[in-house]
């Protein structure tokens, strides 16, 4: 399958993120407030997990989301159009797509985007087999980063970009903004479809996050598996606790891994001490009012559109035109 994959540029072959994980895992334990970036939960091991999580009881965003694409596939196809190019930003399992290009009429062209190389690839290729009229072309690349699509959207349709699963929430907001603002570049012309997890009670929003079967913490620890393992790093697992709490004020769930006792970690020469009690912070997840989402995209060049939610508008779809930039304003 090598020759359908891109990549985002000439240096981002595979072995370039072992090095840009190493960099930021060693500036993020250099600071005060101990950080990692979520987005190294996902290599093979974390991605299943990751699929495990959206099994439980307790996470509600995933089937959520998923009722809200059936329920109103048909109205969203026609939205969408014929022969439309789907870019998908962090594709996943690539499920929820599947919902959308059964109700398209005749979609020409697929380009899922992930960084978890393995994963991508193997879903790609169900993809093909499932629907061999479609042009699959994966893209390994870090999609906050500038991506360069195939040159040529369909000549008959459009490019619809689809970012499902809260992803927008692990952004700060200045790079939720950012990452928009590039979105709506990227799909210039076109729409883009973004699912988002609501603002609700914290009580709901603490259980996702807190699972009885401890796959989430399972998750928020294989960080420090995969930096043992891919780095050489030493972090004793049994020594950090998972934790995740809704931040009222930031509206944002945070995870932290919360050293258990007094220790020290080396990671590549250099030594980081935890004191007891002191947290690695591995995720913010921030929750979204319809509101504010559509006064961020239109900062970022959208025109809002249509929105769908569940009934107790706990998750929701937002439909974005991202116009001409000669047409607009
Ligand atoms: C993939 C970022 C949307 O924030 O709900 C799930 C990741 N973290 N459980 C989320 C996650 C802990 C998920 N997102």
């Amino acid at each position: 399958m090598k020759d359908n994959l891109a990549y985002a540029n000439a240096n981002d072959a595979p072995d370039l993120p072992p090095q840009e994980f190493l960099r930021d895992l060693k500036r993020g334990l250099a600071r005060q407030q101990k950080i990692i970036s979520p987005k190294y939960f996902y290599d093979a091991q974390g991605s299943a997990l990751f699929d495990r999580i959206c099994d439980l009881p307790e996470y509600y965003p995933t089937r959520t989301e998923l009722a809200i694409l059936r329920k109103h596939a048909r109205e969203i196809a026609l939205h969408i159009g014929p022969h439309t190019e789907i870019v998908e930003f962090g594709s996943g399992s690539m499920e929820k797509v599947r919902v959308l290009l059964d109700a398209l009429d005749r979609p020409q062209r697929y380009v899922p985007i992930d960084i978890s190389e393995g994963h991508l690839l193997d879903a790609a290729q169900r993809m093909r087999l499932a629907y061999p009229a479609l042009e699959v072309e994966p893209l390994v690349a870090d999609y906050t980063q500038v991506l360069v699509l195939p040159p040529d959207v369909p000549p008959q349709g459009r490019r619809v970009g689809f970012f499902p699963g809260s992803t927008l929430g692990n952004f700060e907001p200045q790079d939720a903004l950012r990452f928009m603002q590039m979105c709506a570049k990227t799909l210039e012309g076109g729409a883009l479809i973004l699912g988002v997890d609501l603002v609700k009670s914290p009580a709901v929003l603490h259980a996702a996050y807190n699972d009885a079967q401890g796959i989430t913490a399972d998750f928020n620890r294989n960080v420090l598996v995969r930096a043992n393992r891919e780095l050489g790093a030493n972090f004793q697992l049994h020594q950090f606790a998972h934790s995740a709490f809704y931040n009222a004020p930031y509206q944002r769930i945070e995870m932290h891994l919360v050293s258990t006792c007094q220790q020290t970690v080396n990671v590549d020469g250099a030594t980081y001490r935890f004191a007891q009690g002191e947290t690695l912070h591995t995720e913010n997840s921030y929750k979204f009012t319809v509101d504010g989402l559509h006064q961020l995209a239109l900062r970022a060049g959208f025109t809002p559109g249509q929105t769908w939610a569940d009934a107790d508008h706990s998750f929701c779809l937002l439909w974005l035109d991202a116009p001409n930039s000669r047409s607009t304003a």
